[in-house]
């Protein structure tokens, strides 16, 4: 069931382009990523999805209902994050999100998203103290506080350590899990890749591909079989075309009568993809 559809939005700033003809439907429980480089139109996207940008042409249902007449009740089903958190630096941690929590009706218990994040130990730490990974990660908090069925997250790991990175990509999966649908933004490949059910290729406003990366890499995958072996008490490469390789007899032989190293097949990498099918690279 499609929880966000998206039908022929276009948003222009004066003369700017900030997306067009956008067309794209998200399913519940999904991941759902828009890939693309800085000034592609990815947080224009968001700012459209979360009511920031309400001047913009076309429709958007979400839940099924147009995006035009949800009221303030929407606030209660969503979390947002965008890549600059807004947040309350004369504050503590939990301090701020006790006094986000106060605009909720129902929400969650504030400590125990601060845990959710992995920032228990720093409850009671002012946020002019944070790093910019635990900003971040407190913002996710924030936006994780109304328990919300779908989560907007623009950029959600750029900034981030790895061990941060990782927990939070865990965090996400998890959530997946327990069917919330989480539609993220970002310019890294590997975010991409690992995290996203289906992700889009966004350049220049528009989308030019949506597919699950897995499959995605398989379609346009070079489909070579490389081999290395030893001969001659020496290294060597062979490489053959995926299809038919049962039947291919140099192949065969080269299992048959050497010591067999290695073989792969060669992957192209989500970039790789993303460079050939709009011309772009990604950074
Ligand atoms: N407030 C704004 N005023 C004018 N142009 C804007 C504004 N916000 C974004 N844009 C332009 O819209 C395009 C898409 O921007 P944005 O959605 O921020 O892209 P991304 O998040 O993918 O980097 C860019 O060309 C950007 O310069
Ligand atoms: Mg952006």
């Amino acid at each position: 069931m499609p929880v966000i559809e998206v039908e022929n939005v276009r948003k222009y700033y004066g003369e700017m382009r900030g997306v067009e003809n956008l067309s794209f439907s998200v399913e519940k429980g999904e991941i759902y990523g828009f890939l693309g480089p800085n000034g592609a139109g990815k947080t224009t996207t968001v700012k459209i999805l979360v009511k920031i940008i309400k001047d913009y042409d076309g429709t958007v249902r979400i839940f099924k209902k147009d995006l035009r007449r949800w009221d303030k009740d929407y606030y209660g089903k969503i979390g947002v994050s965008f890549e600059f958190p807004a947040l309350y630096s004369k504050l503590t941690a939990l301090e701020n999100l006790e006094f986000f929590a106060s605009f909720y009706k129902r929400h969650l218990d504030p400590f125990e998203v601060l845990k959710m994040v992995g920032l228990e130990t720093e409850a009671d730490r002012l946020v002019a103290e944070f790093s910019k990974g635990m900003t971040k990660k407190l913002d996710l908090a924030r936006a994780l506080l109304p328990d919300p069925e779908i989560l907007f997250l623009d950029e959600p790991l750029e900034g981030l350590d790895p061990t941060s990175a990782r927990k939070i990509k865990d965090l996400l999966l998890e959530m997946r899990e327990n069917g919330t649908t989480v539609f993220l933004t970002t310019h890294n490949m590997y975010v991409a890749d690992e995290l996203c059910d289906r992700v889009a290729f966004i350049v220049e406003g528009a989308l030019r591909l949506v597919d699950n990366p897995s499959e995605l890499k398989v379609k346009m995958g070079k489909h070579i079989v490389k081999v290395e072996y030893v001969a001659n008490d020496d290294l060597k490469t062979a490489e053959f075309p995926l299809e038919n390789l049962g039947e291919n007899e140099e192949f065969l032989r080269i299992l048959k009568e050497h010591e067999i190293l290695r073989i792969n097949t060669e992957e192209p990498t989500l970039e790789d993809i993303f460079l050939r099918v709009t011309g772009r690279r990604l950074v």
